[in-house]
Parts: C-alpha cells; sequence; structure tokens
C-alpha cells in the first residue's frame, strides 16, 4: 500500500475489521477464475446474431472508439481521433445498425459510449435522429469530455439526449495531472463552471468518477465528494479502478495499486454522499429516483452493441464485435455482421451472470429466475446464495425476493469489479492482436 495512503486511513478513515476483509478475499479468490471461463470466447467465422424475439425488450449500445487524449487508466476499446477514420467509422455504423434491424431488432434505450461519442456532433446528432425513428428508442444515454460541455457542442444534445455523463474522474488537481487529464479538460473549477452550463440542458447529468487510484488520499477522496456535491450535476458514478494488465503498466509512474484500500476508500463514498444522494445501484448515486445509469448490461437482460469492440448478449450467448477499425470497415462493406467471437454461457453461467446483474442493482428477482431456470436461487446457486446468507449480506423481503442489506454493497463492488476486470483482460488480448498500425493508434505497445 502506499504509505501515504496508509498513513492517511490509519488517522481519518473508519479501520477495517479483519472479518470484513475476509468475504471479499475469499469472494475475489473464488470469482477470479470463474469470470475468466465466463470470457473465455471462441473466435469464430461466419457468425450472426439470432434474430430478435418480439416478447422481450433489448437495449441498444453504440460504441464510438475515437478520443482526442488517451489516458493512461483507460483500458476502454479506444483509439486516437483521426477525423477521417471517425467520419467512415459513421457510416460503417449505419451499415451495421441497417443488419441489426433486418433480423427484426427494436430497442427503447440506447446507450451511446466511447470512446468519445460527441467528438463529432453532426454526426452524433444524425446518428441520434435516425436510430430513434429506425428503433422506436425513447430513452438516450450519452457520454462526453469536459472539453465538450461548451455551447455548440453540448447544447446541440438538449431535447434528444435524456441522460449525459462526463467523465471527470477526480477533482484533485494532482491526480488529474497524474492521468494527463489537467492540461486536456481544465481545472477543477473550469470543469465545475462547464457542468453548471450544461446540466440544466439535461433530465440527467451524471459525472464519472473514479476512486482508488494509486496516492489517492481519503482527504482527496472528500474534496472530490464535497465537489460533487457542489455541482449542478444531479447523479454521479464512482467506479473502483480496475486494473488489467495494460492499465497496471501505464499508471504504473502513479505508485503501486492496491485492492486493499478500495474498502475504506468505498465507505467514504458511500457516508458523505448519502446525505445528499440516494444509492441507485452499488457505485450510482443519484440526487432523485428512476433516472438511467450507466450500466446497460443491467438495465435490460439482453442487449445488442454495434460498433467497434461491442458486446452483446443474447439468448443466453455473448458476442464480441471485432476491435480493428479495418476489420470492422471491411466485415460491413461485404454486408456481413462484424463479430469476432463468441461464447454460449452454461445454465449455470447464465444464473451467476443473473445474479450479479440484478444485485448490481440491489434485488434478486425469485419468481424471475424460477421462471428463467425452472429452479430457487437456493438450489442453483447453493454455494453463492450460503456465502451471502452467511455472511449477513441479503435478506428475503415481503414479495420473497433477496434484497442486499444495507452496508453490504461492497461485496457487489468486489463481484462487478472481477467482472470488470474479467473484460477488460479481454480487451487487453483483443488490442494484441491488432496490426501495428492500430496499435500505434491506440498506444499499444505490447
Ligand atoms: C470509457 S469512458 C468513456 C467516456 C469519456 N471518454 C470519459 O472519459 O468519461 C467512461 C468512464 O469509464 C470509467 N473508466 C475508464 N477506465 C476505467 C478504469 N480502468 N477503472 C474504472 N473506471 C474506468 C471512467 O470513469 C470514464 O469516465
Ligand atoms: S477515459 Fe474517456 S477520454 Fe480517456 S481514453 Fe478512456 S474513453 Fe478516452
Amino acid at each position: 500500500m502506499n504509505n501515504k495512503l496508509r498513513a492517511a486511513i490509519s488517522t481519518t478513515a473508519p479501520a477495517t475489521p479483519l472479518s470484513m476483509r475476509i468475504p471479499e478475499r475469499l469472494l475475489t479468490l473464488y470469482l477470479r477464475p470463474l469470470m475468466g471461463s465466463l470470457l473465455n470466447l471462441q473466435p469464430v467465422e461466419d457468425l450472426n446474431l439470432p434474430p430478435a424475439q418480439s416478447e422481450l425488450a433489448y437495449s441498444l449500445y453504440i460504441h464510438i472508439p475515437f478520443c482526442e487524449t488517451l489516458c493512461p487508466y483507460c483500458s476502454f476499446n479506444r483509439f486516437i481521433f483521426h477525423k477521417e477514420l471517425a467520419k467512415q467509422y459513421f457510416q460503417d455504423l449505419r451499415a451495421e445498425l441497417r443488419l441489426v434491424h433486418e433480423l427484426g431488432y427494436r430497442f427503447d434505450t440506447a446507450y451511446i459510449g466511447g470512446g468519445t461519442p460527441t467528438i463529432l456532433i453532426d454526426d452524433l446528432v444524425a446518428l441520434i435522429d435516425e436510430v430513434k425513428s429506425q428503433f422506436g428508442i425513447r430513452e438516450v444515454s450519452c457520454e462526453t469530455n469536459p472539453n465538450h460541455l461548451v455551447p455548440g457542442i453540448i447544447d446541440r444534445l438538449a431535447g434528444c439526449v435524456d441522460r449525459l455523463s462526463v467523465g471527470v474522474q477526480s477533482f484533485t488537481p494532482e491526480l488529474l495531472r497524474a492521468v494527463h487529464r489537467l492540461e486536456k479538460f481544465g481545472s477543477p473549477e473550469l470543469i465545475l463552471d462547464r457542468i453548471a452550463y450544461a446540466a440544466p440542458l439535461f433530465p440527467t447529468f451524471n459525472i464519472d468518477m473514479i476512486f482508488n487510484f494509486p496516492g489517492q488520499t481519503p482527504q482527496m477522496l472528500r474534496g472530490d465528494i464535497q465537489a460533487v456535491m457542489r455541482s449542478a450535476a444531479n447523479q454521479v458514478t464512482f467506479y473502483p479502478l480496475m486494473v488489467s494488465r495494460s492499465v497496471a503498466r501505464s499508471i504504473g509512474v502513479m505508485g503501486k495499486y492496491s485492492p486493499l484500500t478500495e474498502l475504506p476508500l468505498y465507505r467514504i463514498i458511500v457516508e458523505e454522499l448519502n446525505q445528499a444522494f440516494e444509492s441507485q445501484s452499488v457505485w450510482t448515486f443519484t440526487r432523485q429516483q428512476h433516472q438511467l445509469i450507466d450500466e446497460y448490461i443491467a438495465s435490460h437482460e439482453e442487449y445488442l452493441g454495434v460498433g467497434s469492440g461491442s458486446f452483446s448478449y443474447l439468448d443466453g450467448r455473448l458476442f464480441v464485435n471485432t476491435f480493428s477499425l479495418k476489420a470492422y470497415h471491411e466485415f460491413l462493406a461485404k454486408q456481413h455482421l462484424p463479430l469476432t467471437g463468441t461464447k454460449q454461457f452454461s445454465p449455470k453461467e447464465r444464473m451467476r451472470y443473473r445474479f450479479l446483474m440484478e444485485f448490481f442493482n440491489g434485488k434478486l428477482d425469485r419468481d424471475h429466475f424460477i421462471n428463467s431456470f425452472g429452479i430457487t436461487p437456493e438450489i442453483g446457486l447453493w454455494l453463492e446464495m450460503l456465502f451471502m446468507k452467511c455472511f449477513g449480506a441479503i435478506h428475503v423481503d415481503e414479495e420473497h425476493d433477496y434484497r442486499l442489506n444495507p452496508g453490504q454493497q461492497y461485496l457487489i463492488v468486489v463481484m462487478m469489479r472481477e467482472f470488470f476486470n474479467s473484460v477488460n483482460q479481454l480487451r487487453d488480448q483483443a488490442r494484441r492482436s491488432l496490426s501495428p498500425a492500430e496499435r500505434l493508434l491506440c498506444q499499444i505497445d505490447k
């Protein structure tokens, strides 16, 4: 553990008894291999998506993988922005969406993530208009960066986007400098001013923050939380730093990452934010309820992702699109879906996936589980349910559903962190097989 952080925690954060650490440690040990095998995708040629089932509600994810600057902690599929490449990409996205439409898919919600979706604002607005009329989409969530919260860019999305999410990561100048965002996106004061301008334009305005950066002290985190509370945003998401191998290398200069500092920092977030916000998921907090959240994978059981490096989960099977921009274009020029790998989940894996996504939002629906799998969670997932019960993490509510007990959300944070770490390992692996020219565009050297 970083010395500065250890000293600060020992004086300012509540001590974490060893007993509190055991469940999370056991869980991490149990989950690592499980998540690895869950996401062990098989490369397949000539793959297609299953046709849509008319009775199901799906959500659509659209990935825009271009950024003006590449942040060292980020292991998403992103490339340095080149206008011609990005223009072509928007055309290819349209072609992919047409193929998806032909398979009968309709969506009520679209999540546009990146990368930086607002990087070509005219193309983005045209794309949103098109998908709304093509698929009957009613709600749109979109991501951006602080330098785009200005007139001429962000006001173009007013009235067409329901939830805007801006990545801030931290309001601490030292941390912003360390992740190369201070120069690019400006000081905390400038970012707060831009949020004050943009937030009233959208029903939900979310700030994405990261905690547990190497070198982040509890005092720094408290300063971040205060800034969020002063801001005009009505939603905040605090992600634990997720460290794949490539991220560990690129953030190495900040100090050594430690999962042991995660719980005391998470407790500070929950305690302090609860004065003004309510929990909406284990890491999203809102000033009012019933808003969209970032995790499209948890809002609808089945989702379809378009764009390079997107994932889809349909009919118990995971699909992944090619991470190569060149291959993405070539697939679509031939009118083929740009799929590169798949994994059929076993019944047990489907149950585990349901367990994780539903508890992420606080509740496992027992009847829905029985209807889907013909078995109760206590039998189908006896080990997981026993674990949750033994550590006092869940109770049965009046509708016979399982709810997380207050103060036990951290177990789910650990599970989600492990899940996303596996997704990030998969992204790392996919990037390693890109051509040297594309590796240069995403600044991957190994
Ligand atoms: C992938 S970015 C896309 C949107 C936008 N470019 C941005 O920077 O916010 C969405 C959010 O993912 C989170 N994120 C990225 N890498 C992460 C990591 N390694 N660990 C935890 N959160 C991460 C950041 O909070 C970021 O704002
Ligand atoms: S955090 Fe956002 S801006 Fe930074 S590289 Fe990732 S997607 Fe791009």
